[in-house]
């Protein structure tokens, strides 16, 4: 079975993407298959992989309203993602009428299963439809939160999603883990915010180490490449491993490497 996880919260900026892209590294880096699909119509993926979005002629946009085969591309570092485009913006309108919306990711999905141990979504920060057909489509919701002031707003309105995406469509949706982010251990008030969220959310999944907040995500994202790529002794990659490890926990064959 591949563990499908969709990475989101509807909260813009809190380190989505940036996760996708250095998850997904840390578990090729643990022998798995894995591969990282960009749902945004904003492409921060595609762009962070290096990819000339306004030269794409196939994007995850033809796979969802078209019926094609997910437009797969080799990354340099032993993941392959699934890239789009603002194009991909049509598919919000488009899926309101589309027969069968639900189940689009899920059926484009379904022939590369065998492929991969593990997928990673990339979701917008709303919750759309493309957001809705990503909850139904997965086995489980990685959610980052940053530790800021605005953290508690987005869980209330995450656990909101969550319950709908489970009632009318997913029972077997779980969380993964929570993942704080953008996180100064030097300031009071995210350490509050951190405490407090793996206080309120550990019942219902593991609450992580926290992503320091780092301008040099910023840079390896300007180089395209993963952090541990870009600044293979940089503190945050041993948080970014622990994600890694979870989510390879979660996989039904082994808690070790399939290789
Ligand atoms: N831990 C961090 N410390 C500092 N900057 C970070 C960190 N993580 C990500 N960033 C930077 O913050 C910006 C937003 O990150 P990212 O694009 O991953 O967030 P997102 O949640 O996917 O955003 P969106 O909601 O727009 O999709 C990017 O410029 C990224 O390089
Ligand atoms: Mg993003």
């Amino acid at each position: 079975m591949t563990i499908i996880t969709s990475v989101y919260n509807q909260a813009g900026g809190v380190g989505k993407t940036t996760l996708v892209q250095n998850v997904s590294y840390h578990l090729v880096e643990l022998g798995y298959r894995v591969l990282a699909i960009d749902l945004d119509p904003q492409s921060t993926l595609s762009a962070f992989m290096g990819i000339d979005r306004a030269e794409l002629k196939k994007t995850v946009y033809h796979s969802l309203m078209q019926d094609e085969p997910l437009p797969i591309i080799k990354s340099a570092f032993g993941f392959d993602f699934a890239p789009a485009n603002l194009g991909l913006q049509n598919a919000e309108s488009e899926l309101v009428t589309a027969d069968m919306k639900e189940m689009r990711l899920k059926d484009a999905l379904e022939p590369v299963l065998k492929d991969y141990d593990l997928i990673l979504i990339d979701c917008p920060p709303q919750l759309g439809n493309l957001t809705y057909i990503a909850l139904v489509a997965s086995t489980h919701i990685l959610v980052p939160i940053a530790t800021q002031f605005k953290a508690f707003d987005s869980t209330e309105l995450l656990m909101a999603t969550y319950k709908r995406a489970r009632a009318r469509a997913n029972r077997s949706l779980k969380f993964a883990a929570f993942v704080p982010t953008m996180y100064d251990g030097r300031n009071l008030a995210d350490t509050r915010v951190y405490k407090a969220l793996a206080e309120q959310l550990s019942e219902l999944a593991p609450v992580l180490d926290p992503i320091p907040r780092s301008v040099a995500f910023v840079d390896a994202s300007e180089k395209r490449q993963p952090l541990a790529v870009y600044q293979p002794r940089h503190p945050a990659i041993v948080p970014l491993k622990k994600i890694a490890k979870r989510l390879a926990e979660l996989c039904p064959t082994t808690n070790q490497s399939p290789n």
